[in-house]
C-alpha cells in the first residue's frame, strides 16, 4: 500500500537516521522542506522531498495537505494512564489549602489509587484506560510510554501490566511498558521496607520477566517515598533482569536521586523540577535524557523543570505529559508543548525536537519513531492550515490537529 502526501506547507523534523537525540544548541535547530510530498509504503515512510522534484508515482491514496504543515507524532515517554476512577475530591481539597504531600500523608495520592486499582476488575481497567490511550491518539500522540505503579501488590501491577500489554496488541501505537512497583509503600509495609523490597525484587520481577510484561524499570526517588539506597536496589535488581532504568527523580526535593541513575546508566531521569547546580553537573557527559513534565507543574502549582539552564550546559531534554490521576490528569502533548515555550521559555523549535525525537529516545524507540526520517514509521500529525508551526504552541488552548496517521493509516 502506497499513500502519498502532496503540497505539504511544511514538513517539520526532517532528519538523517543517524540522529537519535539533539542536545544543548542544536535543540534550537528544528530542520523542515517547505512545499513538500512525502511517501508512504507499507506504513513506512519511504520518501520525501520538494515538491518540485516529485516523483512520479501511482499511489493508492493521495492526501492534499495544501496549507497544511506534516510532522513526526508526538513520542510520550512518561505516562501512568492505565488507573482505575479519579480523585476529583483530592483536587478540590489541594484548591481548598491542603499539598499533594499533605493529602498523601492523609492516604490520598498514590495509596487512594493503588485502592481503587486493586478493586477494579481487569476488563473494567482496561476499559478505562482505552478510551484514555484513544484520546491521546486523537491528540498526536504516536507513541506512549505507560508505567505500572498503581497495583503495589504482586497481583495488582501484574494486572496492570497485562492491560498495558493488551492495548499494544490492540491499537496502531507503539507502547513502551515500565515495571514501577517502587511507586509508594503500601499501608502494611509502611514499617517494614525490606518486605515490599524483597517482594518487588524476589516476587513481581521474575514474573514479569518470565511473561516479558516490561521494558522498563521505574521508582519514585522521593522523599517519603523511596531512598536513594532503596532505588538503587531497585534499579539493580531490574538490570539483572534485562529492564533499564527510567527514574522518577527531583519532583520536590534533590536527594541524590539523579547521581544514582548516572550510575545504573539510567535510559532517562523525569521530573527534575527542583534541580542542583551538581545535579545538571552530573547530567553532563552521560547518555541519560532528562524529561520535563511541565503539565504537572502547572496542575501541582510546583516549579518548572528549568529548561535553560540545561539547554546552556549541553544537556538535551524530553518533554512528555506524565498523564495520571494524581498530579496530572492530561494527556494533551499540544499543551505539554505549549507550556514548556510559555512557561519554561523553551523556543518552539526546541518544545518540538523535546516532544519528538528527544521523547522517543526517551523510551529507547528514536531509531523507529520521532522524526521524518526514511524507513521510520509513518505516525504523522497533519496540522489544520496554519501560518507558521510557531502557531502550534501559540495558540494553546486549540485543537489544530486535521489529520492523524499511525502507521502509514489515516487514523482519524
Ligand atoms: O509522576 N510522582 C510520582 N508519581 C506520579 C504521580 C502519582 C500520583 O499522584 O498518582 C507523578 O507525578
Ligand atoms: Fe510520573
Amino acid at each position: 500500500m502506497t499513500t502519498l502526501i502532496i503540497n505539504i506547507k511544511e514538513l517539520l523534523q526532517v532528519r538523517d537516521s543517524s540522529i537519535l537525540k539533539v542536545s544543548g544548541a542544536e535543540m534550537a535547530i528544528l530542520p523542515t522542506i517547505k512545499n513538500a510530498y512525502l511517501v508512504i509504503e507499507n506504513g513506512l515512510i519511504s520518501d520525501f522531498g520538494l515538491m518540485d522534484v516529485l516523483p512520479n508515482i501511482n499511489p493508492e491514496k493521495c492526501i492534499d495537505a495544501n496549507g497544511k504543515m506534516v510532522l513526526p507524532s508526538w513520542c510520550d515517554s512518561h505516562t501512568h494512564i492505565v488507573y482505575a476512577g479519579n480523585r476529583e475530591q483530592e483536587f478540590v481539597d489541594r484548591i481548598n489549602g491542603l499539598t499533594y504531600e499533605e493529602v498523601a500523608n492523609r492516604g490520598g495520592g498514590i495509596l487512594n489509587s493503588a485502592k481503587k486499582l486493586n478493586e477494579a476488575s481487569e476488563d473494567e481497567i482496561y476499559d478505562q484506560s482505552k478510551n484514555r490511550l484513544q484520546e491521546v491518539m486523537l491528540l498526536g500522540t504516536g507513541a506512549v510510554e505507560i508505567k505500572s505503579g498503581y497495583g503495589l501488590s504482586v497481583d495488582g501491577e501484574l494486572k496492570m501490566l497485562r492491560v498495558i500489554q493488551r492495548l499494544a496488541q490492540n491499537y496502531p501505537i507503539t507502547i513502551k511498558a515500565t515495571f514501577l512497583g517502587a511507586h509508594a509503600f503500601p499501608v502494611e509495609y509502611k514499617e517494614n521496607h525490606d518486605g515490599y523490597i524483597d517482594l518487588i525484587i524476589n516476587e513481581m520481577l521474575p514474573e514479569i520477566a518470565k511473561n516479558k510484561l516490561a521494558h522498563y524499570i521505574d521508582a519514585f526517588c522521593e522523599t517519603g517515598y523511596f531512598t536513594v539506597a532503596e532505588t538503587e536496589q531497585i534499579m539493580e535488581a531490574g538490570i539483572l533482569f534485562g529492564l533499564k532504568p527510567k527514574i522518577h527523580v527531583n519532583q520536590f526535593n534533590s536527594i541524590g536521586g539523579i547521581q544514582a541513575a548516572v550510575k545504573y546508566n539510567a535510559l532517562s531521569v523525569d521530573h527534575l523540577e527542583i534541580m542542583k547546580p551538581e545535579d545538571i553537573e552530573a547530567l553532563k557527559n552521560t547518555e541519560i535524557m532528562p524529561v520535563a513534565l511541565p503539565s504537572c507543574s502547572y496542575f501541582l502549582s510546583i516549579p518548572y523543570t528549568p529548561a535553560r539552564e540545561m539547554i546552556a550546559a549541553g544537556l538535551p531534554l524530553a518533554l512528555a505529559t506524565d498523564y495520571n490521576p494524581g498530579s496530572t490528569p492530561s494527556g494533551n502533548m499540544n499543551f505539554v508543548v505549549a507550556t514548556a515555550c510559555i512557561k519554561m521559555k523553551m523556543t518552539p523549535e526546541e518544545a518540538i525536537n523535546a516532544a519528538t525525537l528527544n521523547g522517543a529516545y526517551a523510551m529507547g524507540i528514536s531509531e523507529t519513531n520521532g522524526s521524518i526520517t526514511v524507513g521510520k514509521k509513518a505516525n504523522l500529525i497533519i496540522t489544520k492550515p496554519i501560518p507558521s508551526y510557531y502557531q502550534l504552541p501559540y495558540a494553546f488552548g486549540s485543537n489544530l490537529i486535521d489529520t492523524v496517521v499511525l502507521e502509514g493509516e489515516v487514523f482519524a
